[in-house]
């Protein structure tokens, strides 16, 4: 029995809400701050039991501490921006609160991803008795864990990883991003990189590109991306040769955003316009389709999983470990479109890790530091089952 604030009242947000409301045994008590509180009734209203709602401004940390204090939460899920997660640290901190989230603090003036901001906090964490859970969605979260599960199970080593990311979806919209628009547009810009033997290799954005045949969907364009998983993943699965990250898009979302690049729509630099400084890329999340609300009419399938390959008993192996989920399913349960719903599910197992004491450690944490044992188990009761195959001997 626990009291989890959950902050963030996004697309995300809204299907950690509903999960967590689906197992009251352990999420006795649930608050849902976000900067609009309006947003927060919103996803109250779906619910068929009582939940509290607050306004905060959680880059705000002085406010968030008067918030939690009064709350007096077990556990804080924070599910708004990366720009948040250090305010909410400290708050943390500063409340003596246990913290999750599901994407790495980054700068808003630099799209730099990297978790040194959040690891740096380690050590506050652990002398303070104090557990921070860090990227604990799919991508990252998910596919660190299914990592974690072939090196305890699968293989004696492992050499390479390669995290596919597919959305064969159709939102039936012209352009639209199905997370937060800033974010995702930054990430997709930005220059790729992989990691192989013990270098990282920068590649230009989008130049790197293979077909790969999606199960139950088919062969797909993916391109080589830089995510945050393959940070962590390198630091705690010593012995690694090479990972990289491969995302699909269509031609369609290619050209669109080819276009907003060139007219400098994705500049997050402030520019002057008619005597302000606006940033274009917020400019432009203003414009774009609510990620929360491509739900309705959405058809079509995600599937992401790692292929990994290494050795077990000294002879060669390959598995490949995926989840596919279904965009109209997902609407149908909660409302939710395929990329908040894979993404919030796992928030609220790894909420549930914490709060059991499954997972618990002092100090600052990536999932496939754990036990990925409880938490392949729980994906499929909440909505997400995976499969794995053995590919070749
Ligand atoms: N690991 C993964 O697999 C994965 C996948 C997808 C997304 N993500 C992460 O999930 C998070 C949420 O994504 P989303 O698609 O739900 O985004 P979203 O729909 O834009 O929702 C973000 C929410 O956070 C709120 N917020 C923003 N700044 C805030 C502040 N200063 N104080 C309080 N609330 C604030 C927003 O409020 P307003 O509406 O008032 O602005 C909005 O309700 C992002 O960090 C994203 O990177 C992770």
């Amino acid at each position: 029995m626990a009291k989890v604030l959950i902050i963030g009242a996004g697309g995300v947000g809204s299907v950690v809400v509903q999960k967590c409301a689906q197992v009251p045994e352990i999420f006795s008590e649930i608050v849902l701050a976000s900067r609009t509180l309006k947003k927060c009734e919103r996803i109250k209203k779906r619910l068929d039991r009582p939940i509290e709602t607050a306004q905060i401004d959680a880059d705000d940390t002085r406010a968030l501490v008067s918030l939690v204090r009064e709350i007096r939460p077990n556990l804080i899920v924070n599910v708004a921006l990366p720009y948040q997660d250090l305010s909410i640290m400290d708050a943390c901190l500063a409340t003596g609160v246990d913290y999750l989230d599901t994407a790495n603090y980054e700068p808003p003036d630099e799209a730099k991803f990297c978790y040194k901001w959040q690891w740096d906090y380690h050590d506050r964490f652990r002398e303070k008795g104090l557990m921070a859970l860090l990227g604990c969605g799919f991508d990252p979260g998910v596919t660190n864990i299914f990592c974690a599960h072939a090196a305890k199970h699968l293989f004696d080593e492992i050499e390479y990883i390669d995290i596919m990311d597919c959305n064969a979806g159709d939102h039936g919209r012209p352009f639209a991003t199905n997370f937060n628009p800033e974010i995702n547009i930054r990430e997709v810009t930005q220059k790729g990189k992989y990691y192989q033997e013990g270098k990282w290799i920068e590649t230009e954005p989008l130049s790197v590109h293979e077909t790969f045949d999606f199960p139950q969907i088919g062969p797909r364009k993916m391109y080589l991306m830089y995510h945050e998983e393959m940070e962590s993943l390198v630091k705690n699965l010593p012995g690694i040769k090479r990972i990289r990250f491969w995302m699909t898009f269509s031609d369609a979302y290619l050209t669109h955003l080819r276009v907003l690049e060139n007219v400098g729509m994705t500049r997050i630099d402030p520019v002057d316009f008619q005597g302000c400084r606006i940033v274009p890329l917020q400019f432009l999340k203003a414009l774009l389709p609510d990620p929360g609300s491509l739900g309705g009419g959405y058809t079509g399938k995600t599937c992401i999983g790692c292929m990994i390959e290494g050795k077990k008993d000294e002879k060669p192996r390959r598995h490949y470990i995926y989840n596919i989920c279904d965009h109209e399913q997902c609407y149908r349960e909660i409302g939710a479109q395929a990329v908040s719903y894979t993404t919030g599910v796992p928030a609220m197992i790894g909420a549930m890790m914490m709060l059991t004491g499954k997972w618990r450690g002092k100090g600052v944490f990536n999932v496939e530091q754990f036990d990925p044992d409880p938490f392949m188990e729980a994906l499929p009761h909440h909505g997400l089952p995976w499969t794995e195959t053995l590919l070749e001997e």
